[in-house]
């Protein structure tokens, strides 16, 4: 059995959907065969089409509510060799900055969409908010570990070939929306959660132009 793994992320290896793919990789043991590969540069897409597997891992962030530009270039090349990925199982692991799970739900539902028009089989959508900074996590640190746990866990649902396991998604959901008390501190006191963002774009020199609608 061969797996594929598709790291959607713009930092590619340097990136938290690393951490994600390579604890993943580390469940499986020696038991499968495992190609991991890079979607950021578009050029390469076919090349990674072409080398072929029993099944798919496919993990990026969340970008603007969407997939990330070269995650969204692969699924056309994808569909446009759909018979490659006909009748397979494919999983997904999206995650985000922002902890809400909700945010992701449309793109939940768009790849499932997705998995029918190639006729792919969309095993599982595993959603995790709150994945920025993963990448910098002690290895020793209890976030980590259960991170890791959860992952080998993925693993063995993949190898079995199951649906991701129901106590690993609902580890990486976390929440669905932000409590209401919170949600009001943002509405009403949004410079509190801009201040890094802020510095950000002071630092850029963007600032004065925070407002612009240059599609508008
Ligand atoms: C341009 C850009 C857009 C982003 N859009 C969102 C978003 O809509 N929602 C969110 O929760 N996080 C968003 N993020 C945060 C990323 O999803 C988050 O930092 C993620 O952990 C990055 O993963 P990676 O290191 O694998 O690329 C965005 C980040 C960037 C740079």
């Amino acid at each position: 059995m061969k797996l594929s793994i598709y790291n959607g992320s713009p930092r590619g290896s340097s990136s938290n959907s690393d951490v994600f793919s390579d604890l993943l990789a580390e469940g499986m043991g020696n038991s499968i065969e495992i190609s991991k590969y890079y979607l950021k540069d578009t050029a390469k897409h076919q090349q990674i089409i072409n080398d072929v597997s029993d099944c798919y891992f496919v993990v990026f962030p969340l970008y603007a509510d969407l997939a990330p530009y070269a995650v969204k270039v692969f699924f056309e090349k994808m569909e446009e060799n759909k018979e490659i990925y006909s009748g397979k199982p494919i999983y997904f692991f999206i995650h985000s900055g922002f902890p809400e799970a909700k945010q992701s739900r449309l793109l939940e539902r768009y790849l499932k969409y997705f998995c029918k028009i190639i006729g792919a089989e969309c095993k599982s959508v595993c959603i995790m908010g709150n994945s920025e900074g993963v990448r910098h996590l002690n290895r020793t640190s209890k976030r980590y570990n259960r991170i890791k746990f959860y992952m080998h866990s993925f693993a063995q649902d993949i190898i079995n070939d199951r649906q991701f396991n129901e106590e690993g998604i609902r580890f990486f959901h976390m929440m669905e929306t932000l409590p209401k008390p919170v949600l009001f501190i943002f509405r009403h006191f949004p410079s509190i959660f801009n201040k890094g963002f802020d510095i950000m774009i002071k630092k850029k020199g963007a600032y004065e132009k925070r407002f612009d609608k240059p599609y508008a």
